[in-house]
């Protein structure tokens, strides 16, 4: 047997439960893997409080989670490359990667690197394919002062230094909490709240030029801004206002647009120390509740990740 985090009704944290179930059978191209560490993300939310219905409509009731690290217990037919007893990061397609057992398809996963911790391997896959599709979107020249709008968040964090990497100047907009770290990054933190038009402005003009992009991982107005301070609608990417992406004409590159080469890409970084994915906290997968509670309230800098 095996357990599954499941809810079945949209709501809050309450409607998570930790259920028995069935450990799933690898279908052609699959692994059927041992979880070990899966991560959680934002879009989790957004699907149990029903947000996503008109975009993303599922079935009740459901089960949960995208990123994933483990052990390939067996492999479905026409897998190769992958045996059982391997160790594997991946994504599973599915949302079904909060349990004791999942199902990665064999073309979303890789093998872990030693060096990576479970908890980094089993919060990464997500967070890599949307920030490295997003820089790719808007292209920084080095030199270039882009903006990144949630530069502390999963996905912010890997745009803000797969684009610095890139040798662009990076304004990144963030929690006070996060301002720290961010100036360790070469970033130039910029304080969300009123006056940010006016602070991201003074930074760029200090940076000795002008905005020439914004890669957006927030919402609620950082393309309108991009927009006014001058950037070419096609040099700002939005995950997440896809309604002034459209009036705007801005892109909406994310995760869909990500590849397994970007995580491979994403994981030379880290393990040459030069780009950093932090975990904040692991928790049981027994108390999901808890975890959930801490992505939705607590401003986390780092991932938050369930661990059967
Ligand atoms: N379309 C796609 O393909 C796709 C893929 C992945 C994620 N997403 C979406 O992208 C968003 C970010 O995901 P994530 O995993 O990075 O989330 P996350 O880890 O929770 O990060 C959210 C970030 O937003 C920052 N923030 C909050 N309010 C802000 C504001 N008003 N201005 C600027 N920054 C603000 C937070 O800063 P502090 O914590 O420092 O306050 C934090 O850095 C979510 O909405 C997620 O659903 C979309």
């Amino acid at each position: 047997m095996s357990r599954q985090v499941s809810f079945d009704r949209y709501g809050g944290v309450e409607v998570l439960e930790l259920l028995p179930a069935e450990k799933p059978v690898p279908g052609e191209g699959e692994l059927l893997v041992a979880v070990r560490a899966a991560g959680l993300n934002p879009f989790d939310t957004k699907v149990r409080r029903g947000l996503m219905e008109g975009v993303f409509p599922i079935t009740l009731p459901s089960t949960q989670g995208t990123d994933v690290a483990g052990v390939v217990e067996a492999v479905g037919p026409g897998v190769q490359g992958f045996a059982a007893g391997d160790e594997i990061l991946g994504s599973t397609g599915r949302r079904r990667a909060q349990a004791d057992h999942t199902l990665v398809p064999a073309a979303s996963a890789l093998p872990r690197p030693p060096a990576l911790s479970w908890e980094v391997a089993g919060s990464l896959w997500v967070s890599a394919t949307t920030a490295s599709a997003m820089v790719r979107a808007v292209a920084p020249e080095p030199g270039e002062i882009v903006l990144v709008a949630g530069a502390s968040g999963g996905v912010g964090a890997l745009v803000s230094q797969l684009a610095r990497e890139r040798g662009a100047v990076v304004i990144g907009v963030a929690g006070v909490e996060s301002h720290a770290w961010l100036r360790e990054q070469r970033i130039i933190p910029v304080s969300y709240g009123e006056g940010v038009a006016q602070r991201v402005s003074a930074a760029a003009e200090a940076a000795g030029g002008r905005l020439a992009a914004v890669l957006d991982a927030v919402g609620g107005g950082y393309v309108a801004l991009g927009v006014e301070l001058g950037v070419a609608p096609q040099r700002i990417d939005t995950i997440v206002d896809f309604d002034a992406a459209a009036r705007y004409g801005a892109r909406t590159d994310g995760g869909a647009a990500g590849r397994t080469a970007d995580v491979a890409a994403v994981l030379e970084l880290i393990l040459a120390g030069r780009v950093q994915f932090s975990v904040h906290r692991s928790y049981p997968l027994e108390q999901v509740r808890d975890a959930y509670r801490e992505l939705e309230e607590g401003h986390p800098r780092g991932k938050v990740v369930l661990i059967p």
